[in-house]
């Protein structure tokens, strides 16, 4: 009786903008506004009830009984995605790797599916998007390929399934999880049903076959994963690949990782050969560095374990409308609009007077506060036309009242710091204190940003 129950189709509305659903139709999205979003769809009967139905009863564990031990991972050859990825993909995981489109998403995936492939593992590459003629061509420019990497080009969800299940391959990977359909949803591709669907459809594959499945997912302008945060819960592990276009860099960054650090990033290049992994990234953003140019501090961030130098400019110049503009690219436009604040009131800087421009160079993105202090001295160099020392690097975060606060992985930053040949750092008081002396660095411990003007600019 009760599996004639649950065989009967079930249908929902859903709204294609971010997922809700409702027994009735609506003409307004109570979840998100939208106008117009919702649509029926046929809700396909959950794994769970079909495990109940066949009377595979789950049975708990003890804590103690539990396997240990490490997990068991596929690393390819590209350094920097195995190292994002905590050390190589966990098998039976499912990884998603978001990002705008044309950043170079399909780009990364087939070094990453090549490298996996060498050692004659098989790897499966899923294309919904471009012929196998297309695929072929960029493999191709991206160097010699292996000869056990094959490649389909579908998007029904259950025969790309049934594709790897005959094949057995140690990857799948699929590109992308906007193009998949699946048979029992009713709604055009794309939609937010149909993403979540086929995405469900994959782990079970993945977490069943013990085989670990790359999805690719377009990121809109805004960020979301098209089909909003809904994937994010699901998957194992959320990549971000993002760049500025007009620039080569690209990074990679973990948001979300179940088997491993998050916040942690890799840097590529794209060239016209594919990409290139960038293991010295502070030398590269520091490349193009004006040496003794006012305006322009550089700062050592870190982004997981990883420090990185990055060079941030400001051009502080007099306003000519009624308020004051500050623009921020790279960086919090608020946190600019703080910092510019505590100058005026704490250091008694004419800011509300002058507009304020402030840039990451190289297309960078810092969302650190020990970027503060760093900011603070590239707008009073940009306002005082006197440059920073260039052999001096600065880290420190600002408070309301002009206080300098210590930063995390002060160690970290310092030693890169000493690396890149620079003669001193400007820090804050509180982890000078507790930093050695061994450093080959002199060290220029700061109190509050009343103090920069004599040491930094005297
Ligand atoms: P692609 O991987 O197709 O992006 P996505 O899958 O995220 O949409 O990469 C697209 C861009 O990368 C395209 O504009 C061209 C550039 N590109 C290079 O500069 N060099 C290369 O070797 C390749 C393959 C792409
Ligand atoms: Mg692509």
């Amino acid at each position: 009786m009760v599996m004639a129950k649950e065989k009967k189709e079930q249908w929902v509305y859903s709204c294609q903008q971010c997922g809700y659903q409702s027994r009735k139709w609506l003409g307004r999205c109570l979840e998100c506004g939208a106008w117009g979003s919702l649509e029926e769809v046929r809700l396909a009967t959950s794994s769970s009830a079909k495990g109940a139905a066949r009377g595979d009863m789950p049975r708990p564990v003890l804590l103690e009984d539990a396997p240990d031990g490490d997990e068991e991972r596929l690393e390819s050859s590209v350094k920097e995605l195995d190292r994002v990825l905590g050390g190589g993909i966990v098998a039976g995981s499912v990884v998603l790797i978001g990002g705008e489109p044309g950043i170079g998403k399909s780009t990364l995936l087939l070094h990453f599916l090549q490298g996996v492939a060498t050692g004659a593992r098989q790897v499966l590459y899923v294309s919904g998007e471009e012929s196998a003629r297309q695929i072929k061509m960029r493999a191709k420019r991206l160097g010699a390929f292996a000869a056990s990497f094959y490649l389909a080009t579908e998007t029904r969800v259950e025969q790309i399934i049934a594709m790897a299940e005959e094949l057995r391959p140690v990857l799948l990977a699929v590109d992308s999880v906007q193009t998949l359909t699946c048979s029992d949803i009713t709604s055009s591709p794309g939609s937010v049903t149909q993403i979540r669907e086929s995405t469900c459809k994959l782990i079970d594959f993945a977490k069943q076959e013990n085989i670990p499945v790359v999805l690719v997912g377009h990121v809109t302008k805004d960020g979301n994963i098209a089909g909003p945060k809904v994937l994010e819960h699901m998957v194992d592990t959320v990549l971000y690949f993002e760049g500025d276009r007009s620039h080569a860099f690209r990074i990679l960054r973990t948001v979300k990782n179940r088997f491993g650090a998050t916040n942690e990033i890799g840097v590529f290049e794209m060239k016209e050969e594919g990409l290139a992994e960038v293991s010295n990234p502070s030398e590269i953003f520091l490349a193009e560095r004006p040496l003794d140019e006012p305006g322009s501090v550089v700062l050592p961030s870190v982004e997981g374990s990883r420090p990185i130098l990055v060079e941030v400019q400001a051009l502080v110049s007099p306003t000519n409308l009624g308020t004051a503009r500050r623009t921020s690219i790279g960086a919090d436009h608020q946190r600019l609009s703080l910092l510019c604040a505590i100058l005026e009131k704490k250091a008694g800087i004419d800011m509300y007077g002058h507009d304020v421009f402030l840039n990451i160079a190289g297309g960078m993105r810092i969302e650190e506060t020990a970027l503060d202090l760093g900011v603070v001295c590239a707008l009073m160099s940009s306002l005082l036309n006197k440059s920073v020392p260039s052999d001096m690097a600065v880290c420190g975060e600002v408070g309301l009242a002009g206080e300098v606060r210590a930063v995390g992985h002060i160690d970290v930053r310092v030693r890169e710091v000493a690396r890149l040949g620079f003669s001193r750092v400007l820090l804050p008081q509180g982890n000078r204190e507790r930093l050695g002396e061994e450093l080959d660095i002199q060290l220029l411990g700061i109190g509050n940003i009343s103090e920069i003007m004599d040491i930094v600019f005297s």
